[in-house]
């Protein structure tokens, strides 16, 4: 069997498939395109920055929620609009909101793009995605800043 793939005259592999895969790892399409912007490492990027903003925004959530000071147990109508009374629990709450969808939205169109083959399945699937994220942004934003403790006004 001949040896597909080389790195500066070593052989790296002899197996047809691995070489496919290394020479055009993923992504095929955009092999010789050239972008005029760098889209795709601020994207990267924003990946790494949410995570980790993620991380303190959840994992506080889920202490705050479910663990201190009584846990899942005190949680109902009046503890919620008791939080969402105070500007600085809208905003961790929004953070999350939109940290999370971007996040899940970014991450949700890399996967699109590695894995759909048909130039048209990838399009209306990650037009579905966004029309998805912009649903859940602008419900979630809504319930977040029109919330109204008193039922019934
Ligand atoms: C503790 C919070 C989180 C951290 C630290 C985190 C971290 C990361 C990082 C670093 C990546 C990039 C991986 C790569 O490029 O190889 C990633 C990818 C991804 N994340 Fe998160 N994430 C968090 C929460 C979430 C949430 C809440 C969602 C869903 C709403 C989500 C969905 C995804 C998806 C779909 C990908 C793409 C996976 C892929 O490319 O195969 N993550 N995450």
């Amino acid at each position: 069997m001949s040896t597909d793939v080389e790195n500066r005259g070593v052989p790296v592999t002899s197996d047809p498939a691995a070489a496919e895969l290394l020479v055009a790892p993923r992504t095929r399409r955009r092999i010789g395109k050239r972008s005029r912007t760098n889209f795709e490492m601020y994207s990267w990027l924003f990946m790494r920055m949410s995570g980790i903003l993620l991380v303190i925004l959840v994992f506080g959530h889920l202490l705050i929620m479910n663990v201190l000071d009584g846990g899942v147990n005190r949680l109902n109508f009046g503890f919620v609009a008791g939080r969402w009374a105070s500007p600085f629990w809208q905003i961790w709450d929004f953070l999350q909101l939109v940290l999370a969808e971007l996040h899940g939205t970014n991450g949700m169109r890399t996967i699109i793009n590695d894995y759909s083959k048909n130039d048209s399945t990838r399009f209306w699937l990650k037009m579905l995605l966004y029309l998805s994220a912009v649903i859940v942004l602008g419900l979630g934003t809504l319930v977040i800043f029109s919330f109204n403790p008193n039922i019934g006004d």
